[in-house]
């Protein structure tokens, strides 16, 4: 799973991202690049048009609804048939991109969280779910300060399941 959570676990506000962290979106377009990514119905129609379906990508989007379709993307109502799927194609890393209630059904199924943990409280209507910190060890936190570009503090954080 990849995403960027305030402290108090905000990840989106009327179906935006509640920040601007440019260098968190490259690091986000650097890690998933080339491979599958499944994302909730939401978060894939709150991406602006020309990022629709995100590029460089093979684009899953989770909906119960059976009559969706989007352009250039595969639809799935299930997540074990959307992994599956990927795991067909030879996909070595699937990366679950959210929102919120996607995060919620992939948790159990996450070898590796990539949590860019935002040093700020905000209001937001979307959240990464609690996760067991005992199931995971910390291997990587990199710090990035507050800048002009950056309005808030933040690092990257690796959680790895044991
Ligand atoms: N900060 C971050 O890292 C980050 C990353 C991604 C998104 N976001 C933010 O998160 C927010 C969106 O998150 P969200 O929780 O509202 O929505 P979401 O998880 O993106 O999508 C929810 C939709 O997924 C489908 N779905 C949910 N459970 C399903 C299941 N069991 N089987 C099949 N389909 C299922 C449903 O689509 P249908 O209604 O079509 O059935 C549901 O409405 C936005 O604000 C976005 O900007 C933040």
């Amino acid at each position: 799973m990849i995403a960027a959570m305030s402290t108090n676990r905000v990840i989106g506000i009327n179906n935006d991202l509640p920040w601007h962290l440019p260098d968190d979106f490259k690091f986000f377009q650097t890690k998933t690049k080339g491979h599958h990514v499944v994302m909730g119905r939401k978060n894939y129609e709150s991406l602006p048009l020309k990022f629709r379906p995100l590029p460089n990508r093979i684009n899953l989007i989770m909906t119960k609804n059976r009559d969706y379709q989007a352009e250039n993307t595969h639809i799935f109502h299930s997540l074990e048939n959307a992994i599956k799927y990927a795991d067909i194609q030879g996909e070595e890393e699937l990366f679950i991109i959210g929102g919120g209630e996607i995060y919620k059904l992939a948790l159990s199924y996450a070898d590796t969280i990539y949590l860019t943990e935002v040093n700020a409280y905000l209001n937001g209507h979307a959240y990464f779910p609690i996760f067991d910190k005992q199931a995971f060890k910390e291997t990587l936190r990199s710090h990035h300060t507050r800048d002009e570009r950056h309005h808030y503090s933040f690092d990257y954080v690796t959680y790895e399941r044991n």
